[in-house]
């Protein structure tokens, strides 16, 4: 991008800021704004509220954004504003969770079917086809829990004899995974294993049967595969998970999207993002893929710190180059002032000299 590019004002409608998963997009999406310079990203966090989405969304709107990011909350009650937004001309992106209405400019984010579907598959290898499991699902409303449920259900068609006896909503956070399973206990052992819709539901799974004391192997799967600290990855390594799907955040293909969409370049409606099961044949390597990752975008902002301070200097320099040439302009146009205006002095004096001289001839 360059300096001459149009400056844009982004809003992003974030429909929960207080997990890593949603700290992780943000990072990300901030990373490549600093692509752009001059445009900015103007975030508000809906804190798991509809209502609160819906106002958040109308005061975007109010203070003129070009174009709107949004992970909504939940599909149904978001759906009329966000198709608002979309009539009056201002693109929306959807992010992650969507709405009930196809109408928005552009999609980010994985399938999360194939994610149920996936999770299916591996439930049906690690049970060898056999076996009891209990499923935590995420917000009830909102569509990647509805996705990964309907997909789970329809991974398992293939493997008749293994059989979901419970379902409890955890609503994506671990303290509600737990309520709900409390609530469950005479049913816990009797389940092989739990797959959970996120990581964080998983690992507050893990807890209550730990805490339960029960005597079985229960095995643990849950939706993320964050690299960082505490995050899924690390949970498989530490063998609390068996297993997590990677659900990447796509906050950095949400703002190149963006970016593509404001230049009036070409880019695709549906951006379908990889996903990929993470259990111990694998986890090490991507952990040490992450943290070469890692390195380098240090690296990159370390080099982009560098940059910023040298444009700083590069600014200050020219100005003051700008203040010494002024300065010589003036100086040469005062001293050619103060030349002839002496050399007139001079002339006068010259004159007067003669005419004195004159005088004092024809007084004597
Ligand atoms: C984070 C999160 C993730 C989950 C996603 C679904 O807020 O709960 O754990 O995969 O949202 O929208």
């Amino acid at each position: 991008p360059s300096e001459t590019e149009k400056k844009y004002r982004i809003g992003f409608s974030q429909c929960t800021g207080d997990d890593d998963w949603r700290s992780t997009m943000l990072a990300n999406m901030k990373r490549q704004m600093a692509f752009y310079p001059g445009s900015e990203l103007i975030y508000k966090d809906a804190r798991d509220n509809n209502d609160l989405q819906k106002e958040q969304i109308r005061e975007l709107m109010k203070q003129g954004i070009d174009l709107l990011i949004v992970s909504p909350n939940e599909a149904q009650p978001l759906t009329r504003i966000v198709e608002e937004v979309f009539n009056k001309g201002t693109p929306v992106i959807v992010i992650d969770r969507k709405t009930s209405s196809m109408l928005y400019t552009s999609f980010v984010g994985a399938d999360n079917q194939e994610i149920g579907r996936k999770a299916a598959d591996y439930v049906g290898r690690l049970l060898h086809g056999k076996g009891n499991v209990i499923e935590v699902i995420g917000r009830p409303g909102s569509t990647p829990a509805i996705a990964r449920q309907q997909g789970f259900s329809e991974g398992l068609v293939k493997f008749p004899s293994i059989k979901i006896t419970s379902q409890v909503y955890g609503n994506w956070l671990k303290d509600d995974a737990e309520a709900e399973l409390n609530k469950i206990k005479d049913k816990l052992t009797e389940a092989d294993i739990v797959f959970a819709h996120n990581d964080l539901m998983a690992l507050g799974a893990y807890e209550v049967y730990r805490k339960a004391n029960i005597n079985k192997k229960i095995r643990f799967i849950g939706v993320d595969g964050l690299a960082g600290p505490g995050g899924g990855m690390q949970l498989v390594n530490d063998k609390i998970l068996d297993a997590t799907l990677l659900y990447p955040t796509g906050g950095e293909a949400a703002i190149q999207t963006a970016f593509k969409i404001l230049n009036r370049e070409s880019f695709l409606k549906e951006n379908i993002l990889q996903t990929l099961v993470i259990d111990s044949a694998n986890v090490e390597s991507l952990l040490l893929q992450a943290e070469k990752i890692n390195e380098q975008q240090r690296d990159i902002e370390k080099q982009q710190g560098l940059l910023e301070r040298q444009r700083a200097i590069y600014k200050s320099q020219t100005i003051l180059l700008e203040i010494t040439i002024t300065a010589l302009v003036l100086v040469l146009v005062l001293g050619t002032v103060a030349f002839l205006s002496l050399h007139n002095n001079r002339k006068i004096n010259r004159r007067l000299l003669a005419s004195n001289k004159e005088i004092l001839l024809q007084r004597n």
